[in-house]
């Protein structure tokens, strides 16, 4: 049937079903057909750039060469349709349903945990998925190598991979005591008691994987491959149109005819470029049925190898190949190969082609200098013919450019093979350890006279220091016809300091890193050339340290938890690992998140226009043009909100949309509202915005405390008489530390869909939000229109930590305007871009204090000053100071303590409420001063912190009073568990023995207040109803963002009712079942809310009473049936009235919470001195939890929130350009933990017996507390960095500012390479980016 089919109809298979499509829109990609054409909403929408892995769906395609079939992983949202003929797609619906059969990858990662907010689960089930379909057992390695560009902010991805584990041949080993010490081999694990600890899960439970029931290839698609005639395909779409030729010839008339077209294969480049950077193309070709680009032939001299292949593929047929050939000639195939593991993640290497990557010409590109340094050649094709070109520095002209006229493509490269005496490198350095562009690359190559140590000829190149890749030709020059040695390469370091050099404010900033980093290459690749010479007896010089790459080889972790007392019922859930009540729906695909939502007819969406000026008056507004584009409807200025205009928050209003003068790049001005995504896409880009530039703009806080700009009220807390205190110490020391901001990054953006219900003003709003209450009220007031119209509904968040709790009302009530005005459902869901441009996040701080001690570690007097980065409106910055003001005790007793805090008023975008809300930031400022006053002293660290520790009976500086009791206990739990004073001299004997490797550990303490300070938020609401035939609806106030909040309410009810779990059910959080509600935030939603449901459930149990009573040979459901027919109500609200919070400013005193969660955490890592890499070797920590509600959940909201804090405190870093423009606005610009930062172990231990008389069930809030206590991983890199400074002679207190990223530990560890980059003045240059 397909010979006959004609050339514009797309055929592929999408879960086993065929789909035809005759009219295809070229921009369009799989990811949006797939949601909104399809309504397989299951594959998700992260940040549509190939950066998340949200969107992993499985192509599987036949090959008729080899009558094979093959299996990848790739983004949906870079894949374009039209590539899709002949493909066969499978999506998380199309490999097992809750209906029908769950596959053991989605059981499995739901069942160990590995699935909170859910939004990134289908990903992962499809990134494993592929990989079993290709590999039924694969190693540990493999399991994160599929999963490197699959990104999660809730799980600390330990469960994650504990449950995909279980696919592996070798889990069946415990592998607790090291290969070695096997359990499987007769040595006993562990003690007598392990057997008998409570497991998280059980995995003997899990389906076993059978691969012959996996779907089968589409037969019809093996026909169609094997006797389609070549044909070509093409599609028009509204502004681009799609060719796919079907031989060489017409490729190439093609590209005659439209010189300026792409050759589109893995659109990783073109795909990235006309979403985000708005570039349009005319024409498309898609050259992937061209074969001679798929070839691959081997010659005497090397390989050639065609330019459309993938880069897994080549990676693979490398491999192949170089196993086969003598070792001396593999050298530029094995480095190639080293790095085609590394680029991107594997999502992107099975789409992106060589061609395309070398077309690219990324500055940075890690795989062109090795191309370049190895002398590969490329063979180039047009209709005027073919010709061999190198690559090298004259084939790349510029950034994105190479010398191949417009009408030539690469047909294929040529890989010479080495010869003997020739030695081939690459060395990269990236932001994060994997799935990262790097900051840094180089590839090397250096080829001696026979025997000796003579070189003949070298090559070095280096991405990241230009506009192009560039060869350090001159250095090669000082190093060629010279012994490989000492001094020929200090000679070439001072030549290629001149020759790689870079102005200070070059783009990318990092200039002293990147320019020292280019020595330490060359560093790295001498002593790994000398190694080789010595290896082959060619010289006999001492041997020096050979560098090692850092460890990377996940180890066991343990969970230890309390198990429930003997003899709790068998039905009661409370205390057991009880997996996400949506875990299983979240692993399928089925669980919906707002966008998920259906639509409906007539449904517009909404896109949102933002100023480019941080500080300005609006001059004019011109909306013409985008009006007159296709499908755009509307566009919402402020003058068309009825109601009020403004949010007022701390007696600040903030303008919805601003109308006279904007405040920061990102303010939202407008919204355009059209008939789809891209139409109001093109039509906010369309508007026409003009301005007046007001003067002096303020950015960074330094500026802001100039210029006396704050939010009042600002805070100050004092106990002693801090001024005299100083004057009777041994010491005085006076620090400083600053802490950059944090993304929120939960995975689903900002998302709301508001439907006017058609009478009346009524609306439901579907937003994704933390804070239902508020949002309505806010939708409410704009609209002019009481808050009883307003229905606000969420079923789930994809996440959440804090960043819609105010956020959504704004966008609600925006989204809202447009539904009012249009008349229609408008739905909103912010890009990635401009939810990272429009929404704020963690405050940036800077933390100063003055610390007076005694010789022996005891601190006597400190005074703080804490200043946050609030951006231009107040929202909750003025309370995030207060919080820190109230924790700048940490765990410590300090009699004479002051504390200032204020919020710096700035024209960036305003920050808001994170998880820990201001806590991570002060605890670091408080530990660092430990610190430095241990340094200071020369005393171990954890000394000055346990003779400071509060003791017993404690009062804190604001007159609350607490045991310190298990404070301790997590202390010396964890000193204990993590054998400290045994792995501290571990890491000393490490540091004697390496030069350039250090390792540094840390044990930090941490106390977390509980409860809302402003008593009115400790509310919990719940209203529960029991159904005729026994069933049980519970809503609650509080939102499900993958905390757990309905997996442990459904637990609770559970209990009090007596029933089991599986009675009952809860559907959603809506503000017309339980009004006027709390935000469900600081760790405090589980436990109002939970107290609330247990009200409400034991009203019902006791008007079941008399039922009971009455018939006590009934059933529940016999009890639920007879309440109706006696007239008694089964429906019950709860109200608990929560602590009283309070805090007198005046005084300085108060109860601002109800109680203390404690932690402790140990965290030991190893540096790489030369490149700033780290990695946390082991983290232990011990937490506080009280009586685990739900093991399970809270152990990963422990892992969940240390990973967050770990990523805030060594990873995540904003930056802004000196005009106040956020630049890092998506998943490739700002990095968060990937798997590739778990700690390579990772236990988690409960504190046994700890009883806490204030929350439910004896429980404790969690989901904050633990994010400081990824700062052991800080302050152990900083113990390494003093490791490393000392060999340098640099002793005693050093600056570190948080994130410690590879730059500035690089630079801390001042090695003697560092030292030799020059630093520029401060003031003599316009950085490339703020310090804000
Ligand atoms: C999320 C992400 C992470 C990444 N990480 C890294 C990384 O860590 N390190 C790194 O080095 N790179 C990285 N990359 C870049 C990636 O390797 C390139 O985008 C990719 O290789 C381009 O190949 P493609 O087939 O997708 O190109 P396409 O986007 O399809 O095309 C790119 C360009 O190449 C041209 N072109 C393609 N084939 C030919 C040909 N045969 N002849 C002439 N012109 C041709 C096209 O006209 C087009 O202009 C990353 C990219 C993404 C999206
Ligand atoms: S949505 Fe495709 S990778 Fe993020
Ligand atoms: S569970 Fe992974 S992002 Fe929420």
């Amino acid at each position: 049937m397909s010979a006959g089919m004609p050339g514009n109809t797309l055929c592929f298979f999408i879960n086993g079903k065929k789909v035809t499509e005759h009219h295809v829109d070229p921009e369009t990609m799989l990811l949006s057909y797939l949601r909104e054409r399809l309504a397989l909403t299951g594959t998700k929408y992260g940040c549509g750039g190939g950066g998340c892995g949200a969107c992993t769906v499985m192509v599987s395609r036949y090959r008729p060469e080899t009558k094979s079939i093959f299996h990848h992983s790739a983004n949906a949202c870079l894949l374009p349709l039209c590539q899709l003929h002949g493909a066969a797609i499978t999506t998380v619906e199309g490999i097992g349903s809750t209906k029908t059969r769950i596959h053991p990858v989605q059981e499995r990662i739901a069942k160990a945990h590995g699935s909170q907010c859910g939004f990134c689960t289908p990903g992962m089930v499809m990134s494993i998925y592929t990989l079993l379909r290709n590999k039924p057992q694969p190693s540990m390695d493999d399991i994160t190598q599929a999963l490197a560009g699959n990104l999660c902010r809730c799980t600390g991805y330990r469960p994650i991979l504990d449950g995909f584990k279980t696919f592996c041949e070798e889990s069946r080993c415990c592998q607790t005591n090291g290969d070695a010490n096997c359990c499987l081999n007769g040595v006993k694990n562990g003690t007598e008691t392990d057997a008998v600890k409570p497991q998280l899960f059980n995995k003997d439970e899990f389906l076993p994987l059978d691969p012959t029931q996996e779907l089968i290839f589409p037969p019809e698609l093996i026909l169609m491959a094997e006797s389609e005639p070549a044909r070509t395909l093409s599609f028009v779409g509204e502004g681009t149109s799609w060719v796919c030729p079907s031989s060489l010839e017409e490729l190439l008339g093609l590209k005659a005819r439209n010189p300026d077209a792409p050759l589109v294969i893995g659109n990783t480049n073109v795909g990235p470029n006309m979403k985000f950077k708005g570039v349009r193309h005319p024409l498309i070709i898609s050259p992937t049925r061209v074969t001679e680009l798929f070839q691959f032939s081997q010659t005497p001299n090397g390989v050639w190898v065609g330019a459309g292949c993938s880069l897994s593929e080549l990676r693979s047929d490398l491999e192949k190949l170089y196993l086969q050939l003598p070792e001396e000639k593999t050298e530029v195939l094995r480095v190639l190969c080293q790095q085609l593991g590394i680029v991107g993640s594997q999502q992107i290497r099975n789409v992106a082609s060589l061609g395309g990557h070398i077309m690219s010409a990324f500055p940075n590109s890690d795989l062109n200098t090795v191309l370049a340094a190895g002398n590969c050649l490329l063979s180039v094709v047009s209709e005027g013919g073919r010709r061999e070109i190198p690559i090298n520095q004259d084939f790349f002209v510029g950034l994105g450019k190479t010398a191949l006229k417009p009408e030539e493509i690469i047909l294929s490269l040529f890989i010479p093979f080495s010869r003997k005496g020739e030695f081939v490198r690459a060395f990269r350095q990236a932001p994060r350890k994997e799935s990262a562009f790097p900051t840094l690359t180089a590839g090397m190559r250096v080829f001696f006279c026979e025997g000796s140590r003579l070189v003949q000829d070298v090559s070095v190149y280096y991405g990241g220091i230009g506009p192009t890749i560039v060869s350090a030709g001159r250095t090669c020059g000082v190093i060629v016809n010279r012994r490989w040695d000492e001094e020929t390469l200090n000679r070439a370091y001072d030549v290629l300091l001149e020759e790689a050099d870079l102005p200070p404010s070059a783009p990318g900033g990092k200039v002293e890193f990147r320019r020292s980093l280019t020595l330490s290459f060359l560093f790295k690749f001498h002593l790994e050339v000398m190694h080789k010479l010595r290896e082959m007896n060619v010289i006999q010089d001492e041997p020096q340290e050979e560098l090692q790459p850092l460890p990377k080889n996940i180890q066991p972790s343990l969970q230890e938890f309390e198990a429930v007392p003997k003899g709790q019922s068998q039905q009661d859930p409370v205390g057991r690992p009880i997996m996400h009540r949506s875990a299983l729906s979240q692993a399928t695909g089925e669980a919906v998140y707002c966008d998920d939502l259906p639509h409906t007819q007539g449904e517009l969406f909404m896109s949102l226009v933002t100023s480019s000026r941080a500080y300005a008056k609006i001059t004019g507004l011109d909306v013409s043009a985008a009006m007159q584009l296709p499908g755009v409807v509307d566009v919402i200025t402020a003058k068309d909100i009825p109601g009020k205009k403004v949010r007022t928050l701390m007696g600040y209003d903030e303008e919805l949309l601003a109308e006279d003068k904007v405040l920061c790049i990102g303010q939202m001005i407008c919204a355009v509202v059209a008939d789809s995504r891209s139409h109001a896409k093109r039509g906010a880009a369309a508007v026409k915005i003009s301005y007046e530039d007001l003067p002096d703009p303020i950015f960074t806080m330094e500026e802001a405390i100039e210029k006396s700009s704050y939010f009042e009220p600002r805070r100050v807390i004092e106990q002693g008489d801090v001024s005299s205190a100083f004057a009777s110490v041994d010491r005085v020391y006076e620090g400083e530390i600053r802490l950059g901001g944090q993304e929120h990054f939960y995975m689903e953006t900002q998302s709301m869909l508001v439907v006017p219900v058609g009478e009346e003003k009524e609306f439901n709003v579907y937003v994704s939000s933390q804070w239902l209450s508020y949002t309505q009220a806010a939708v409410a007031e704009t609209l002019g229109i009481p808050s009883n119209r307003i229905n606000c509904i969420v079923k789930r968040l994809g996440g959440g930590f804090g960043g819609k709790v105010t956020k959504p009302a704004i966008l609600a009530s925006i989204t809202a305007v447009a539904a009012w005005k249009t008349n229609r459902p408008v739905r909103c869901i912010l890009e990635r871009g401009d939810d990272m441009l429009i929404t704020g996040g963690r405050h940036p701080t800077l933390g100063k204090y003055k610390v007076g001690f005694m010789n022996d570690g005891r601190i006597v007097a400190v005074d703080f000053q804490f200043f946050i980065n609030a951006g231009c409106t107040v929202d909750e910055s003025v309370v995030v100071i207060e919080k820190m003001v109230l924790h700048m005790d940490n765990i410590y007793n300090i009699p004479n303590l002051r504390g200032r805090g204020s919020a710096c008023k700035t024209n960036l975008p305003s920050n808001t409420s994170f998880r820990g809300f201001g806590v991570p930031q002060c605890l670091l400022i408080v530990e660092n001063m430990l610190t430095d006053v241990a340094a200071v002293l020369g005393h171990p660290a954890h000394q000055v912190r346990e003779i400071n520790m509060y003791k017993g009976p404690s009062v804190t500086h604001y007159k609350l009073t607490f045991s310190a009791e298990n404070l301790h206990r997590c202390w010396d739990e964890c000193k204990l568990r993590c054998e400290y004073e045994t792995r501290r001299r571990a890491v000393e004997e490490f540091n004697q023995q390496h030069r350039w490797r250090k390792r540094g550990i840390a044990i930090i303490p941490v106390k977390y207040g509980m409860a809302f300070a402003e008593g009115f938020c400790n509310e919990g609401k719940a209203l529960v109803h029991i159904y005729k035939d026994g069933s049980v609806l519970v809503s609650h106030a509080g939102t499900e963002m993958g905390q757990g909040i309905h997996t442990k309410i459904q637990q609770v009810a559970s209990r009090e009712l007596q029933v089991p779990s599986s009675k009952i059910y809860i559907s959603e959080t809506s503000t017309s079942s339980v009004a006027n509600t709390c935000p469900t935030a600081a760790s405090f939603g589980s436990e109002a809310n939970g107290m609330a449901v247990k009200i409400a459930c034991e009203i019902l149990y006791k008007k079941m009473e008399p039922l009971r009573k009455k018939y006590p040979k009934g059933s529940w459901e016999s009890w639920a049936n007879a309440a109706f027919y006696e007239k008694i109500s089964l429906s019950a609200m709860g109200h608990y009235r929560g602590p009283d919070t309070h805090m007198d400013w005046e005084k300085m005193e108060g109860m601002p919470y109800s109680y203390f969660t404690f932690g402790a955490c140990c965290s030991e890592v190893e540096l790489d001195c030369l490149t700033g890499d780290s990695r946390t070797v082991r983290t232990d920590l011990v937490g506080d939890i009280g009586r685990s509600m739900n093991p399970s959940v809270d152990i990963g909201q422990i892992e969940g929130a240390f990973m967050q804090g770990m990523g805030l405190y060594t990873l995540e870093e904003l930056k802004f350009s000196p005009s106040g423009l956020l630049y890092t606005r998506g998943p490739s610009q700002y990095k968060i933990p990937a798997v590739c930062d778990v700690p390579l172990q990772f236990n988690i231990y409960q504190l046994q017996d700890s009883d806490n008389p204030h929350a439910i069930y004896s429980s404790k809030g969690l989901g904050e507390p633990f994010l400081s206590l990824g700062s052991s991983v800080f302050f152990a890199i900083k113990d390494a960095v003093a490791a490393a400074r000392s060999e340098s002679g640099l002793v005693g207190p050093f600056v570190l500012n948080s994130p410690a990223t590879p730059d500035k530990i690089c630079l801390a560890c001042s090695c003697p390479l560092t030292q030799k980059v020059p630093t520029a003045q401060p003031g003599s240059f316009k950085p490339w980016a703020l310090n804000i």
